[in-house]
This record gives C-alpha cells, structure tokens and sequence, in this order.
C-alpha cells in the first residue's frame, strides 16, 4: 500500500508516504516553505513547522498510535458530531472521523512551493452504523507558509442533516500560564468546568490559570495566541465557523489521561475552529458546508 500511495502520490525530495508511529501510514512533507506531517489515520495533521521557526503543533509524548484511538495531540478532525454524543454514551467522543482511516485524493505542488493534500472520507457500513447519513468530506491541507486546513461537508442524502465539526487544534507553547489569547474579547462562552454555563469574556484576553474547557459562541475573528515564553505570537484565522472552543486540561486532568503526560499540559493549549452545539450545521440534500482554518503568523 504504500509503494502505491508514494508511486500515485509522492513528490521526490517533496512528499513522502511511510511507515510512522505504530506502523499507521504517514505523509510527509517537507518544502522551502515549511515541513508538515499527517496521518491517514483521521487525516490528522501531526507537525507543522514553517521554515526557520519551532513546531506550532503540540503532539504528547504519551499519544496512542492506534487504529481504534484518536492521536493526541496535533489536529484530529471532530465529525459528525463534538464531544459525548447526546444521549448515546457508547458512540465514540468526537465523532468517528479521526479513527477512520481517510483516502488521499490528490497531492499537488504550486509554483511558490506550496503543498496541496485532499483527503476524502465518505459513508460506509461502519459510518451507516454510527451516523444514517450518506455525505462526503474533502479536507484540504495546504503546506506553505501558513497551514491552510478546509474541511468540506456534502450532504449525498435524500434528506437534511444536522452535524457538528471541529478542527481541535493543539497549538505548542513555551508555557501556557503565561500565553494571552485575544480575538474573543466581548464574547459570551459556555463554560464546561462549571455547569454548561453562559459567561461574558468581558473585555480582557483569555489568559488560563486553571482547567480550562469553554465553546465561545458567535466567533468569526482570528485569534492570536501570543506566547511570552517563546516569543510567538499564532494567528488562527477562520472562515465558516461561528464557534471557538479553548481547552487546557491543567493538572489532574492531564493526570487521569493515559495518553497525555502529566506535566504536559503546561506546554500546549487547543484553540479549536468549530461549529458545534446550537451552532452545529443544518444541510440540505446535494449543498456542501465548508469550513477553514488558517494557522500562522500573519
Ligand atoms: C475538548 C473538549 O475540545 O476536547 C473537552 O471541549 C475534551 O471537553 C477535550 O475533554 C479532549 O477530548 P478527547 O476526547 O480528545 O480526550
């Protein structure tokens, strides 16, 4: 399989198809513009890392490599649905998309040296099983100086459907009680350590100072997460989503996941470009959804 992805595929010096953690198949990508790595396996963006600069993705040292667990860390893809499943507590969290194995549709390269990847995930039996619908999702991972991740939704069905998404983004940091993430100022989220209730941002950055797990609702602007500690400042830009979820799982959190170290926490924070809970996405048959995040620093 993957002489025939590298021979369909590859790009010499440019795009490689291999054997990565645990044996799932990966793809790297390597240009003047940046290096990125991804797994077929959820089509989960593991390392972006524009030329002269760190990763900006946090993967744990701890992350399972699985065929049945989602990686941790990175980009995993949330669909159809985020978080537990409503009233279905054995249908797995997030959704099935980022423990499904996606196909990839096309790799090209642009003039400037961009890398354009697609991957492709339609229904099947074990989907049908999950989720009644028929659709297909292209996610669209371009490689340049930014990460540009689009996520598009067509619904092949006869009827309408409701989804959640989200690109649950983990974005590495020197040290996150020091990081200032602002772009959701007079905002108004949902607090999930603290009874699903409904808060106003108010007027200041989000800085974190104990677990942090909050939907931000009616959010269209870019954040930028500033990290004093490395001197960074991300932007994470989006179009097509009116959700933004922040997440830092502080101490013991970090300490009851078995694939995440437990001093790891201090070291990353998820800014996630969603559209999720009362912003989840009606489709009607034969129309497609399309969302984008784009990720660097300017
Ligand atoms: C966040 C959720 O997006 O993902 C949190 O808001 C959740 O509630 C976190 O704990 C991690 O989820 P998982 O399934 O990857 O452990």
């Amino acid at each position: 399989m993957l002489q025939s992805l590298q021979e369909r595929f590859g790009i010499p010096e440019t795009v490689r198809f291999e054997s990565g953690k645990g044996g799932l198949t990966r793809v790297s990508v390597t240009t003047p513009l940046a290096t990125a790595e991804m797994y077929l396996h959820g089509a989960h963006v593991t390392h972006f890392q524009p030329a002269g600069q760190e990763p900006m993705l946090w993967v744990s040292s701890r992350s399972l490599y699985q065929p049945d667990k989602a990686i941790r860390g990175g980009v995993p893809i949330c669909f159809p649905w985020f978080g537990p499943r409503a009233g279905e507590p054995s249908s797995p969290m997030h959704g099935f998309a980022r423990v499904t194995e996606w196909n990839v549709e096309s790799v090209t390269q642009s003039g400037g040296g961009e890398v354009e990847l697609v991957f492709g995930l339609s229904n099947n039996e074990q989907t049908k099983k999950l989720w009644p619908h028929d659709f297909t999702v292209k996610y669209r991972v371009e490689v340049g100086v930014n990460l540009q991740l689009t996520l598009e939704v067509r619904n092949d069905g006869p009827e309408a459907f409701d989804f959640e998404e989200a690109l649950h983004s983990y974005f590495a940091v020197g040290d996150v009680r020091k990081v200032a993430v602002t772009g959701l100022e007079g905002t108004t989220y949902i607090d999930k350590t603290d009874g699903l209730k409904q808060k106003p941002q108010g007027s200041e950055p989000v800085t974190i100072t104990a677990e942090m797990d909050r939907v931000y609702l009616n959010t269209q602007s870019p954040c930028l997460l500033d990290d004093p500690a490395t001197k960074r400042r991300i932007r994470i830009a989006k179009e097509g989503s009116h959700s933004t979820v922040v997440w830092n799982p502080w101490v013991a959190k970090a300490k009851a996941m078995t694939d995440f170290g437990d001093d790891e926490w201090a070291g990353m924070i998820c800014i996630e470009t969603c559209n999720v809970g009362e912003q989840r996405i009606t489709l009607q048959p034969g129309d497609t959804h399309r969302m984008r995040a784009i990720i660097g620093n300017n």
